[in-house]
């Protein structure tokens, strides 16, 4: 049985705690209870990552593994009791060195639903502001028996360092412009659950590519899985550069909307820009911003998703946000699976 033993044992139908085999207090857990609807097993799956850095380094095969997990654990978050014993036992630390509301809530959360003991750490009211290193930060934090250190940072290559000179599993939530693994990886999910298949699609990313590590993470994990990404935007915030990564460029949106199955909207991200990319916000919103009107045009199941936190009235007004085609608040729900997804994978690997 491997590394499934260590979380469940099922017999009978019936699942129990792994620790010691039978627990004699308590009756076994049935399945529709507190266990996973299909035991699975990462035997045969292609999984051996001890950290999530980025998709860049994944292969087709590992994404697709991911996504099939989290549809594992989308099932649990729909239960009455909300949890499964996956990662009973370990500790799980956030560590959010940049802004975050979503990413770390789902996280969290995430950790929680696995049993995990949880601890959110942020940069303010931390020995950051007092000039401690993040890597001296992040021994100090190990020191005290963390499994998975999730990390939020302003620097590109931030969860990499960690991940070097820590025994902890380190996951990637952002860093920098770079790579937002589990948005890219969520974002997947929520286009193959409502598409079906993910090969064969036409993809728009559109808005500040440039600084974006949403459109990073999607187009990795968008162009293994076999779809066409476009990328769309001013020039001065998709660079040509991004060709070498596979996607085709677009200046003009009115041009793209007819032909594109799915339109992933990001925010432009002004705290990130130091000199001005565009003219002003009114003249982006007019010439990209994705409106009713500019739907009119697309196909009747497009679907309309952007990553969070919006700026309404500027890449995307409140009508289509909130309208029909939007899976803005799916792609939280769906969040909250793939991190299960991804805590649960790393902490499987030593
Ligand atoms: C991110 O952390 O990159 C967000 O999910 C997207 C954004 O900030 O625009």
């Amino acid at each position: 049985m491997g590394n499934q033993k260590k979380i469940i044992m099922a017999k009978n139908n019936k699942f129990y705690p792994a620790s010691g085999g039978v627990n004699l207090s308590r009756p076994p857990m049935s399945i529709g209870e507190r266990g996973l609807s299909s035991p699975f097993s990462l035997k045969g799956r292609g999984w051996s990552r001890k950290h999530l850095l980025g998709l860049a380094e994944l292969s087709a095969e590992e994404i697709n593994t991911i996504l099939d997990t989290a549809g594992s654990f989308k099932e649990v978050s729909t239960r009455n009791i909300k949890k499964v014993p996956a990662l009973r036992g370990k500790v799980v630390v956030n560590m959010f060195v940049e802004p975050s509301t979503r990413t770390r809530t789902s996280f969290s959360l995430a950790a929680k639903r696995l049993s995990a003991d949880v601890v959110d750490f942020s940069s303010s009211g931390s020995s950051l502001v007092k000039g401690e290193s993040l890597k001296d930060t992040a021994r100090n934090i190990e020191a005290m028996g963390v499994d998975i250190i999730v990390i939020r940072h302003s620097s590109p290559g931030a969860p990499h360092l960690l991940s070097k000179i820590l025994k902890a599993s380190v996951v990637n939530a952002g860093d920098g412009p770079h790579e937002h693994p589990t948005q890219g990886l969520l974002d997947i999910f929520t286009i193959r659950e409502k598409k079906k298949k993910i090969k064969g699609l036409k993809i728009a990313v559109v808005g500040d590519i440039l600084h974006s590590r949403v459109a990073r993470s999607n187009i990795w994990g968008l162009t293994k899985l076999g779809a066409q990404v476009i990328a769309v935007g001013p020039a001065t915030l998709v660079p040509d550069e991004f060709k070498q990564l596979g996607v085709t460029i677009s200046y003009n949106i009115d041009e793209i909307i007819p032909e594109v199955d799915v339109i992933n909207i990001l925010r432009i991200q002004l705290e990130r820009q130091n000199t001005n990319l565009f003219p002003s916000i009114r003249e982006y919103a007019r010439l990209f911003g994705i409106n009713s009107e500019r739907l009119k045009k697309a196909k009747p199941d497009v679907l309309i998703m952007h990553p969070g936190p919006i700026n309404r009235g500027v890449e995307i007004t409140p009508e289509v946000a909130d309208g029909k085609h939007s899976v803005i608040l799916e792609q939280v729900t769906n969040g909250l699976a793939v991190r299960m997804a991804v805590l649960y994978l790393v902490s499987e690997i030593k």
